[in-house]
């Protein structure tokens, strides 16, 4: 088992409890060790702070997401990286505790503008959960629902293509196209996860956030998911959360390290996981923690 290094509780603090010494900055005046900024962002989050009650899980984050990247968010257990996400499409508003302060934009209007429409945001910037969890309905159903919704289709054939387009890119139509009909809930786990990403893409998003997609899937189906996930790089913008550092590494081009609520560092993942420049990213990435 792995313990925590005393040098590690005294740069971040233990807890992040009110009153808890911040993080040192570097002599940029950031806490993150690495380039919080890209040149084609599509999301730009900025002093990002979250709280459950009184308690802090995030902790003045700064990050831009690119266009047609996949960006890991990596760490411990209870660092905040599901808090994080949650964020992006604003999953946090349906916690009661939960406050999020700070500012993201999307193609630069504020995700948090009282105007903004959620719905529309949550099409925009979709989210693929650990667990699969199709609706109870048809193959079919799982995958027209969200178009439908959204008015994306004029009529059934065109309703129809998206269907069939969606389960093609989630690489699942020829699994599937003879039993559209059936619940989406009869396929097995790595068609399930699948048929989300496929309700996922059917809504055209910009972004699409996945928190620990492959964790309940053999290696096989994870093998399945993490090339679709380098073919949906060519649309989108993919943020992966990942306990398996050998995914991370295989399938994103960037990498965010999380601990205790704070962005300690962020790179390429070349860079990150064979040159880290942060002690807690390197006992991380080590296995020496976590
Ligand atoms: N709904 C909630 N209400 C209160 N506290 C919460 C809630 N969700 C998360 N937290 C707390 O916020 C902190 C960050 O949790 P979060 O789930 O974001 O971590 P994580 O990095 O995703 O962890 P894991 O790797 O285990 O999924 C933890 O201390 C957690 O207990
Ligand atoms: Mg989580």
């Amino acid at each position: 088992m792995a313990t925590e290094p005393t040098e590690m509780v005294q740069r971040t603090g233990a807890t992040l409890g009110p009153g808890s010494a911040p993080p040192e900055r570097t002599a940029q005046g950031q806490r993150t060790v690495g380039e919080i900024t890209v040149s084609n962002p599509v999301i730009v989050c900025r002093n990002v702070n979250v709280h459950y009650g009184d308690k802090q899980a995030i902790r003045d984050v700064s990050l831009d997401i690119a266009h047609n990247e996949v960006i890991a968010m990596i760490g411990p257990s209870g660092c905040g990286k599901s808090t994080f996400l949650r964020c992006l499409n604003r999953l946090n508003d349906t916690i009661p505790t939960a406050k999020v302060t700070g500012s993201i934009t999307l193609d630069g209007v504020d995700v948090y503008d009282r105007k903004q429409d959620v719905v529309q945001l949550r099409a925009r910037v979709g989210m693929v959960f650990q667990k699969p969890n199709p609706f109870p309905k048809s193959v079919y159903e799982n995958v027209a629902y969200g178009p439908r919704i959204h008015g994306l289709a004029g009529d059934r054939t065109e309703l129809d293509e998206i269907v069939q387009t969606s389960l093609m890119r989630a690489g699942l139509w020829e699994e599937v196209k003879d039993r559209l009909d059936q619940p989406g809930t009869a396929l097995s786990g790595g068609q399930q996860q699948r048929l989300c990403i496929a309700r996922t893409i059917a809504v055209s998003p910009e972004v699409i956030l996945m928190d620990e997609p492959c964790s309940a899937l053999d290696p096989i189906a994870t093998a399945r998911i993490e090339d679709l996930i380098d073919e949906l790089r060519q649309n989108y913008a993919i943020c992966i959360v990942t306990h398996s550092m050998q995914q991370a590494a295989r399938v994103s081009q960037r990498t965010a390290y999380f601990h205790l609520g704070d962005l300690i560092e962020v790179g390429s993942t070349d860079q990150i996981f064979t040159n880290p420049r942060h002690k807690l990213t390197e006992d991380y990435i080590t296995g020496r923690f976590g």
